[in-house]
């Protein structure tokens, strides 16, 4: 049979590992699929360097509507990346009656209702294991693999940048720009870094997996959004007195009022696999009440790793294109017309417990008036640390670790220990998550 046809929009970090493993093992993958799978077809801005990647045997153009538009293309590839002109390929691409895969999560998070409808609609198939977690198949495991659950709370380190900033902070003492220019050089970062560092990147990826997981619309303009920049090196040094790590999490839970959908620094307990994950890797744990807890490991981010996702795309469209539409997967593991309209949240509904630091007057009843704050807002707490001043210190750090609470009574609390004038700086709050 003659191979399946693919054109590439975009031959960069994962458009080149795409190209370079798909040659590398084309037996392999054409005896999985069932007939060849080849890249005929390129576009991308800087010709010459495509060119000098897929050698003299491949069209390469600077004008993606060029493959779009050749009638021997089966499957567009989209990895250019971003919500413009990307955006404006894949719907053509779909309009065109291709089908298409692409890595692109802010895409999806953001305009993916339009562009599965558009699908849908035309009885294509958009396929995008790559565009979260990297190489992990975790939207073939949530999509497919878990189909039988009712799944309860996924949580997962899903920026391979952020957490190699944080591994190699505490790890090697290193500041924080050095490390992200590490990450950048080694093709993990986004092409606008602060996506990666302000926890966008994770929000959009965090966005797909609660779709999948819940069976509703992705809706990333309704997450809670927090990134790494405001983390202190000392709070990482205490959560790890404590036993703890702190991570970047992407959270989505079920609860009777809604879905919490949320990234930001979160203590996590040293003991657990995922807080151990470290360096670029990436790991999701999802907890669904027939299985239990499930754990997913592996690179989340990089050339080769993400090719391996893109190529898995590849085969599922070269073995299912001629299925009856109906009969496909669907996009979000729901059939299109069974979504659920459950809402997502706002971060002050949200349950969860805290580490708070205070900077306060090293005197007598500090401890006392803080913990009746508390105590009035019903917030228990789990554990207290008070560092000793140091000689000649008139003030020390009191760290305090709660219970679980509501989101909007924890609020109410800082913003009153705020006002005692014994606090004497803002008090630092990170979320704690004991994933069990
Ligand atoms: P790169 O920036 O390395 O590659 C993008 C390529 O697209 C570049 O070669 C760029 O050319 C080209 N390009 C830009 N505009 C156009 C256009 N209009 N027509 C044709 N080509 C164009 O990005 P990545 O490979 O890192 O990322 C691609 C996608 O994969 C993104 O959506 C990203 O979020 C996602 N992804 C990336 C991962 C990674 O580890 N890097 C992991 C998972 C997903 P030029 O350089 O000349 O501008
Ligand atoms: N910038 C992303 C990351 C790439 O660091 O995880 C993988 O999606």
């Amino acid at each position: 049979m003659k191979p399946i046809q693919v054109g590439l929009l975009g031959i960069g970090t994962v458009g080149s590992g795409t190209f370079e493993v798909l040659q590398r093992n084309q037996e392999e993958i054409k005896r999985r699929a069932g007939r060849g799978i080849e890249v005929t077809m390129v576009a991308d801005l800087d010709v010459a360097r495509a060119k000098s990647i897929v050698g003299p045997n491949v069209q390469v153009v600077d004008d993606a509507r060029k493959v779009i538009a050749n009638p021997d293309i089966d499957i567009v590839v989209e990895l250019i990346g971003g919500y413009g002109i990307a955006k404006q390929l894949v719907l053509e691409a779909i309009a065109a009656g291709k089908h298409v895969v692409t890595a692109n999560k802010a895409l999806l998070a953001v305009h993916g209702t339009e562009i599965f409808a558009a699908a849908h609609q035309k009885g294509v198939m958009v396929a995008f294991e790559a565009a979260v977690a990297g190489g992990i198949p975790i939207i073939k495991a949530l999509r497919e693999g878990l189909t039988a659950n009712r799944i309860q709370w996924l949580a997962g380190i899903i920026n391979g940048t952020t957490n190699f900033i944080l591994s190699e902070m505490r790890d090697k003492g290193l500041a924080f720009d050095d490390v992200l220019k590490q990450a950048q050089a080694l093709g993990y970062a986004e092409a606008d870094p602060t996506f990666d560092i302000e926890g966008v990147d994770a929000a959009h990826k965090a966005t797909i997996m609660s779709a999948i997981a819940f069976g509703v619309p992705v809706q990333f303009d309704k997450a809670y959004v927090e990134g790494i920049t405001k983390l202190e090196s000392q709070d990482i040094k205490y959560a790890d007195q404590l036993g703890y790590r702190i991570k970047l999490l992407g959270i989505s839970k079920r609860t009777a009022a809604g879905i919490e959908l949320r990234v930001h620094p979160c203590l996590v307990p040293a003991k657990r696999l995922i807080a151990n994950v470290e360096g670029a890797m990436n790991a999701v744990m999802v907890q669904a009440d027939a299985v239990g807890t499930t754990l997913y490991y592996g690179k989340g981010a990089g050339s080769e790793p993400t090719a391996s996702a893109v190529i898995a795309d590849l085969v599922d469209i070269t073995r299912l294109h001629t299925a009856d539409p109906l009969n496909r997967v669907p996009h979000l593991a729901f059939q299109p017309d069974a979504m659920s309209s459950l809402p997502i949240l706002p971060m002050d509904q949200i349950v969860t417990s805290y580490y708070l630091r205070l900077r306060v007057a090293d005197q007598a009843g500090v401890l006392a008036k803080v913990t009746g704050i508390l105590a009035h807002a019903d917030i228990s707490i789990d554990a207290v640390l008070q560092r000793e001043a140091g000689e000649g210190e008139s003030h020390t750090d009191l760290i305090i670790l709660t219970h679980d609470c509501v989101e909007a009574k924890m609020n109410q609390a800082i913003a009153e220990m705020q006002q005692l004038s014994t606090v004497l700086a803002p008090i630092t709050r990170i979320r704690k998550e004991e994933l069990n």
